[in-house]
């Protein structure tokens, strides 16, 4: 019985952390889809050799995979949910993942200048916030990859088109090249 409670309590804290997550910064930690990480592995191979920061790293399912995948190149995410970031970072270590690095801070507020490329899953205010920052700070980001999500008013280089029901895009976004 005191088990039972005890599994409870963690279960419930897990939700409660994960709602107050979602409504604090606007978006669920919802990982990328498959299809959306392929497409944006896709783009990602025609970006060099340059650091890779993923705003918004939630629960690592996409920096995991990329800093197995390019072990030559510096993978950085930036996670505010307490929970996520924890579990991306327990995962990073238990897989020695020596090229990934993870902060828990809200990107918002981060130097971005060693990034060659931005990759991001997140809202439209969000973009917005990430477009004035780029212009504002001019960070030397060559590339920005943004599932589903546009940049506004700014240009694409590329989009990819998920098969899936609502044709989702990809976006690839030359900043500065
Ligand atoms: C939809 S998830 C995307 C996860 C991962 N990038 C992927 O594609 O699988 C978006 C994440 O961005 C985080 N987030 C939103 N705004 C943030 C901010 N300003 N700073 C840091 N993280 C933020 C949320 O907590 C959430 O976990």
């Amino acid at each position: 019985m005191l088990i039972e409670i005890f599994l409870l309590i963690v279960v419930v804290s897990i939700a409660l952390s994960i709602v107050y997550s979602t409504i604090r910064f606007g978006i669920s930690p919802m990982p990328s889809s498959k299809k959306a990480y392929q497409a944006m592995v896709t783009l990602i191979d025609e970006t060099g050799s340059g650091t890779i920061i993923d705003l918004g790293s939630g629960w690592g399912n996409f920096v995991i995979p990329i800093a197995k995948r390019y072990p030559q190149r510096q993978i950085v995410g930036y996670e505010m949910s307490l929970l996520p970031c924890f579990t991306s970072t327990l995962i990073k270590h238990a897989l020695g993942l020596k090229n990934l690095t993870l902060y828990r801070q809200n990107f918002l507020n981060a130097n971005l200048s060693t990034a060659s490329v931005l990759v991001c899953y997140l809202f439209p205010e969000a973009m917005d916030k990430i477009k004035n920052k780029l212009l504002l700070e001019k960070p030397g980001v060559e590339f920005l990859i943004s599932n589903n999500f546009a940049l506004p008013s700014w240009e694409s280089e590329k989009v990819i088109h998920l098969n899936d029901f609502y044709k989702s895009p990809v976006y690839l976004y030359k900043i500065n090249s």
